[in-house]
């Protein structure tokens, strides 16, 4: 009776009204599912019974060229700026540096290192000669010199890295510029430092034969190079207790040959070796993609040519290995990061880019694999520190923001000199078109009070991760933890909302006896600590 007055048509009535409501609810659960997926399944395991060496606190360095934005604006404004400064260095973006705590800044290139004349940054300001940056375009006061640049690293506390000038300069000019610097004699140059204001000498723990010398510096081939930097390297010296780490101009992505010659004809004259490789989304040069309009395939294929670095770690050192299977000689990645189109309408010369979740998620992966290579990665510089590619500052004008990027590296910072802690780790892949990319990114570290420091990144803009995780040798009982995710995979920070991205606490795990299940989201970061 009841049914009749509902379905006055009967059975049929029924029947279809049952059919709607059952293909309702498979819509509904349909896009549910496709909004919130099953999570993928991995496991983790953590060989904390197993610990290898030290990771090298300087694969966390830093960059800084004479270009666009990045020295002049970006750090240096000035003694008479209205922008708060210390001795002219500004206040906002060295105090937000600091909490990175650098281990090693490199400067002053890049291209601009083999065209610096290092008498033209010294002595008082108003009187040093203004040059054109050949390399990047404009004039450049020479304002921000040796002893500014020094005044920086102090400031910071990192280790200065000087890329000395092959391309355009003398060995003569190598070994003056450090004498300069290092020397604590009563040497005519040691006395012009002093009467410039600097008593006591500074350390100079990395000096660099050149950049880029396949390129930029020189157009050399390795042989040339091999002999040039054997010659100049001979008059590298040190003074007054400093110790010198001499760096070699090494390859980029996949030249296997110029590592080859160096390793054969240098190798026992340096201490690094380094290796340059830059993210670019389609792999292109004249088209490299969008820093902030991309869409599913550009970050599928970012993370797949990020990814390629870890090729060119195992292969370089697979050369090196022949030549010093001691592991005497580190691979110092002294350039990485992403490399984008400039912004329409912006100055092409600048390398100005904005930074999004997928920088964050490119800085986490490459971060893991140099802490997982670090048997021979023993020092790597993102590229670079503000305004220029991949920064971990933005400003414009008094206004400053911090990217993605910099997120990364404050929770990362964890791992310097920490032991790294191998892990097995079993994750799906996550597949687009043809291509495929393991869905999680790991690495682990145990630090000198017994914390042990996992970091994961969920490469996965779609489906979170669910990863059962075993430490072994002892359980964890204690997590805690931070997260970087936003809801869309361009979120990024601008000045007018500076804060659209930044780590929040993480809780996504439970201890479950000898386990921990940890739900990472999808495109995230995550720092985990563990007692
Ligand atoms: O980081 C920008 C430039 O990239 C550097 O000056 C050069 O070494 C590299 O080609």
């Amino acid at each position: 009776m009841h049914r009749r007055k509902v379905f006055p048509n009967g059975g049929w009535t029924f029947c279809l009204a049952a059919l709607t409501l059952i293909s309702l609810m498979s819509i509904i659960s349909y896009f549910a599912l496709a909004q919130n997926p099953e999570p993928d399944r991995a496991t983790l395991l953590i060989h904390s019974d197993q610990p290898k060496g030290i990771i090298n606190p300087n694969i966390y360095g830093h960059f800084a060229e004479h270009l666009g934005r990045l020295i002049y604006e970006g750090l240096w404004v000035g003694e008479d700026s209205p922008i708060p400064n210390t001795r002219g260095l500004r206040n906002d973006v060295v105090g937000a540096l600091k909490e990175l705590r650098i281990p090693v800044l490199r400067w002053p290139g890049g291209c601009f290192a083999d065209e610096y004349h290092w008498k033209d940054g010294i002595g008082l300001r108003n009187q040093r000669p203004k040059r054109p940056n050949a390399s990047w375009g404009g004039v450049d006061t020479n304002a921000f010199g040796t002893h500014e640049f020094m005044d920086l690293c102090e400031m910071l506390g990192a280790e200065p890295y000087i890329n000395g000038n092959l391309g355009s300069g003398s060995p003569q000019e190598m070994m003056e510029w450090i004498e300069y610097m290092t020397s604590d004699s009563d040497s005519t140059l040691a006395t012009l430092r002093r009467q410039n204001g600097r008593d006591k000498p500074w350390k100079v723990p990395y000096f660099a034969v050149g950049n880029e010398s396949w390129g930029c510096g020189g157009e050399m081939r390795p042989e040339h190079y091999a002999d040039e930097y054997r010659r100049y390297a001979a008059f590298i010296k040190n003074h007054s207790g400093n110790r010198i780490q001499k760096l070699a101009v090494g390859p980029s992505d996949a030249n296997y040959a110029w590592t080859e010659v160096l390793m054969a004809q240098a190798a026992r004259y340096m201490q690094g070796l380094s290796l340059h490789y830059y993210t670019l989304p389609t792999g292109n040069w004249g088209r490299k993609g969008s820093a902030t309009s991309f869409g599913e395939k550009e970050w599928h294929s970012t993370l797949v040519r990020t990814l390629r670095i870890e090729e060119f770690i195992q292969k370089h050192s697979a050369i090196m290995d022949k030549y010093d299977p001691q592991k005497r000689v580190g691979l110092m990645v002294d350039e990485w990061g992403t490399w984008y189109d400039a912004e329409p309408g912006k100055n092409l010369g600048a390398l100005y880019q904005q930074n999004t979740l997928r920088d964050a998620v490119v800085a986490g992966i490459n971060l893991n694999i140099f802490n997982n290579h670090s048997d021979r990665v023993r020092m790597a510089n993102i590229a670079q520190m503000v305004n220029v590619l991949q920064a971990m500052v933005l400003t414009d004008r008094e206004k400053m923001l911090l990217t993605p990027t910099y997120h990364v590296f404050r929770m990362y910072k964890v791992h310097q000199g920490a032991t790294l802690i191998p892990l097995d780790l079993t994750a799906p892949e996550y597949a687009l078109d043809n291509a495929s990319v393991p869905s999680l990114s790991a690495s682990a570290s145990r630090d000198s009070n017994g914390i042990l420091h996992l970091s994961i990144v969920n490469l996965n803009p779609n489906r979170a991760a669910e990863i059962a995780m075993k430490v072994a040798g002892s359980a964890a009982k204690n997590v805690s933890g931070e997260v970087l995710t936003a809801a869309t995979m361009n979120a990024m920070n601008t000045f007018d909302s500076p804060k659209v991205i930044q780590p929040a606490p993480f809780s996504g795990y439970k201890i479950r006896n000898d386990q921990v299940i940890v739900s990472i989201p999808p495109k995230s970061v995550v720092v985990l600590e563990m007692r």
